[in-house]
């Protein structure tokens, strides 16, 4: 085993805390069955102890020959272990998208720390795919608890540099696993209310409603499986799941962010060329012609200092987003233009980080 992993194995069950590298974004982990190691991730992160975390998970020995049955087995096993009713839904999800972006929420196992679950009766849980997360995983026997690893409501961290700024003493140990290669948080998909819902997407991300719908009808048209019908048992008695990714100021900049219609340019850049408070500004925007549709004159926006031109493919963007903001942040600007994405569902989880970090900027 590599020195620096066997060193966070160490520093976790010694109930210390380790900036993991996932696939989605650098967390900040814990021994999920460590009241005291939980207790220090809510304190370094500032985040109120009501917000639940997500316990992640080591990939099972699992059938290359993609032996759906028996890596269904696998997966219930190690899920039982954190959940009293793992629906056959939960497995369906486990066998076509784990390891990877997706945090299931289930009913939680009685053994389950409420301290981790923010005092709910449900678990959010996710097998990342990411090898360092997964060797980790492995090497320490265990569930690991961890949230984004950045200060509570500000830009999660996608390189183990930006875990730094967020955690600049010796607390934390960081695991450096190169730069995340989704850039964004892992979807969040309620399972606790089959009997009335269907799978609910509480936050966006890289596996989208599509890509699950898909899977849940095509395996439950093929086993036999009734899904999104009635679950094996009753969960109805579980509230309604608290999620701090929804609030709708998170992930953001201390830079005031603003995110502009292209459509409405020319009033936009009148109005701010105008304000005589915004004398450095970034300008974010796609490679599309910034004209006046009357004149056929290309509209300038005075004062930017900083002009940068996204990328075409959603994915990109998403890897690139938080490591953009963290950039112009630092620049000290007096505002962020940003244009507003495209309409479609590769957007969707990106379009929601923007909206959020836009909401809390500024503060
Ligand atoms: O991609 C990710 O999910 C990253 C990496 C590190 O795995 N983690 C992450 O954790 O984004 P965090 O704590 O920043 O966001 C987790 C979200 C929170 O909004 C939390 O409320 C929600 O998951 N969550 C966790 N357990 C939940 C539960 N039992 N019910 C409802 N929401 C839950
Ligand atoms: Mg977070």
């Amino acid at each position: 085993m590599p020195n620096s992993i066997q060193r966070a194995v160490e520093v976790l069950k010694a109930g210390g805390l380790v900036a993991m590298p996932t696939e989605t974004v650098y967390g900040l982990a814990a021994d999920a069955n460590n009241v005291s190691a939980i207790n220090k991730i809510f304190s370094s992160k500032g985040r109120p102890s009501v917000h639940p975390l997500i316990v992640h998970i080591a990939q099972p020995e699992l059938n290359m020959a993609s032996d759906q049955q028996a890596n269904s087995v696998a997966w219930r096993e190690i899920l039982s272990q954190w959940s009293r009713d793992v629906s056959p839904e939960a497995l369906i999800l486990a066998n076509e998208f784990w390891p990877g972006p997706l945090t299931m929420i289930l009913p939680k196992a009685k053994n389950v720390l409420l301290e981790v679950t923010g005092g709910q009766e449900t678990i959010g849980i996710r097998c990342p795919q990411h090898p360092i997360a997964q060797h980790l995983l492995k090497e320490f026997g265990g569930g690991l608890a961890a949230p984004s690893a950045n200060r509570f409501g500000r830009i999660s961290p996608t390189t183990a540099e930006h875990v730094r700024e967020e955690f600049p003493g010796d607390d934390v140990l960081v695991l450096d696993g190169g730069p995340c290669d989704v850039g964004i948080e892992s979807t969040i998909v309620d399972l606790t209310r089959l009997d009335s819902h269907n799978a609910v997407i509480l936050r966006p991300g890289a596996i989208t409603q599509t890509m699950i719908n898909q899977a849940l009808n095509r395996n439950g048209d093929t086993d036999g499986i009734a899904v999104n019908t009635a679950s094996t048992t009753s969960t109805s008695n579980i509230s309604v799941p608290r999620v701090s990714g929804s609030l709708s100021a998170h992930y953001a900049p201390k830079t005031k962010l603003l995110v502009y219609d292209p459509k409405n340019l020319k009033s936009l850049f009148l109005e701010i060329n105008g304000t005589s408070g915004l004398k450095q500004l970034a300008w974010v925007h796609f490679q599309n012609a910034q004209l006046d549709k009357k004149s056929g004159k290309e509209l300038k926006l005075t004062n930017v200092v900083k002009e940068l031109v996204l990328p075409v493919e959603s994915k990109t963007l998403a890897r690139e987003l938080y490591a953009l903001l963290r950039q112009l942040d630092g620049l000290n600007l007096d505002c962020i233009f940003f244009e507003q994405l495209p309409d479609g569902i590769e957007w969707d989880a990106i379009r929601d980080r923007l909206g959020r970090a836009s909401t809390g900027s500024g503060m």
